[in-house]
């Protein structure tokens, strides 16, 4: 196996499908909140794989338990009863409120299972007019073609056109909102945090009007916590703390810390409506990821949502003392340990390549928001190393 970077990347570049803009950097080994190159040298991890190694890279508790599933067994189907699956549902039902679990593989998969789910409930109820689907503006809920149905940004749409009938109302517009939930209307989704438009968090004032006009028409409602749940912002779940009931809720990321599982959850009524044979998936809770998921759990319940809540105060704090220094900077956004800060676009790419350049890893979102999703167990050290960094590139930048 080559570790020349070179070849690494050659190689790459002549199979792979050039989907992906990659940055130039191999990174072959992790530990905690460091990720390191081909050449050894360390990174400060504050992407985390897009929100994934919730746990840290190579976290000792997670490595034994996979190593031990490995060697007892990794994968049986869903055609028998599964040793595990039940333990996970269980707890992330306790965590949600929500009544059943289906797990699959990837965030895009749990919300084509939400989309799917909400029509069967209306089928079930013998109402065939509730086809339709609402999202925001500025939404992002996956690739494949359902969610990216629901994905608002038209760059990522249009070659693939034509999609599932969905109508985008703005977030920042309340009325257009409650007039676009009719009786046509199979669910409205929504990210409670919005992550890849710019790390926009949902408003109180949008999500009463969400609640509020959910009940009044019957719409269902779908929470993609994909990005911002799972203790991302210090709650179990944002739309918790928005004050919102979802009847459906699609899960992936974090929850198997690097480890691919997808989740969705759904109300027992939504559940009433399915029935053995409407969906499925081979690798659906796999024991390895279901392995992986209660680790992470063990680690949310143990103190992990309160040490989210203190590490995200600090980065907040920093990122706020950042901005009054810094004219460039519009706005500090997000929640826990989810944050976001908004400047020029320029000044975006100059930031976010100054910070690599002082091993840093942060990314470029909506255009002009620097990003950043560290592992929840991100230390304060590295949370002030960070922002020393944050404010180096924004003192550097010639945006
Ligand atoms: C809110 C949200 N929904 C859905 C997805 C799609 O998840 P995946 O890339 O695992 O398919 C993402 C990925 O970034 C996301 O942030």
């Amino acid at each position: 196996m080559t570790t020349d970077a070179a070849d690494i990347q050659s190689l790459e570049t002549e199979y792979l499908l050039q989907v992906y803009r990659r940055i130039p950097i191999v990174l072959n080994r992790g530990e905690g909140s460091h990720l390191y190159d081909t050449a050894g040298q360390p990174y400060l991890d504050f992407i985390s794989g897009l929100g994934v190694a919730s746990m840290g890279h190579a976290n000792p508790v997670l490595a034994e338990a996979l190593a031990d599933q490995a060697k007892t067994l990794l994968h049986t189907s869903n055609l028998y009863f599964h040793p595990l699956q039940g333990q996970v549902g269980e707890r992330l039902a306790r965590l949600s409120g929500l009544a059943r679990v289906f797990f699959c593989n990837s965030g895009t998969e749990a919300v084509e299972g939400c989309l799917k789910f909400a029509r069967r409930y209306w089928y079930s109820q013998d109402v065939h007019s509730r086809t339709r689907f609402v999202a925001l503006e500025r939404s992002f809920h996956g690739r494949t073609l359902g969610a990216l149905s629901t994905t608002a940004e038209p760059g990522y749409r249009a070659p693939f056109a034509p999609l599932l009938d969905v109508t985008f109302v703005s977030p920042d517009d309340p009325l257009a909102l409650e007039a676009a939930l009719t009786d046509e209307v199979a669910a409205l989704i929504v990210e409670p945090i919005q992550g890849e438009g710019g790390v926009w968090p949902l408003s109180n004032e949008l999500a009463e009007v969400i609640t509020v006009g959910c009940r009044r028409s019957g719409t269902l409602l779908i929470a993609d916590e994909i990005q911002c749940g799972l203790g991302r912002t210090g709650a179990a779940f944002h739309s918790a703390t928005l004050g919102l009931k979802p009847d459906l809720m699609s899960l992936g990321k974090a929850l198997g810390g690097g480890v691919p599982i997808g989740a969705l959850l759904m109300s027992q009524a939504v559940a009433d409506a399915v029935s053995p044979g409407d969906h499925g998936t081979t690798y659906g809770g796999n024991l390895l990821s279901c392995r992986a998921a209660l680790v992470f759990l063990d680690m949310l319940e143990q103190g992990g949502l309160e040490r989210v809540r203190q590490a995200g105060d600090r980065l907040s704090q920093g990122l706020e003392a950042i901005a009054a220094r810094h004219e460039v900077v519009q706005e500090v956004r997000g929640a826990g340990l989810m944050r976001g800060i908004a400047m020029t676009e320029k000044a975006a790419i100059a930031v976010v390549a100054g910070a690599q350049e002082r091993r840093l890893l942060v990314n470029r979102t909506g255009g002009n928001v620097v990003r950043m999703l560290p592992p929840l167990t991100v230390t304060d050290d590295e949370i002030d190393r960070a922002l020393d960094i944050l404010e180096q590139a924004l003192a550097n930048h010639t945006g």
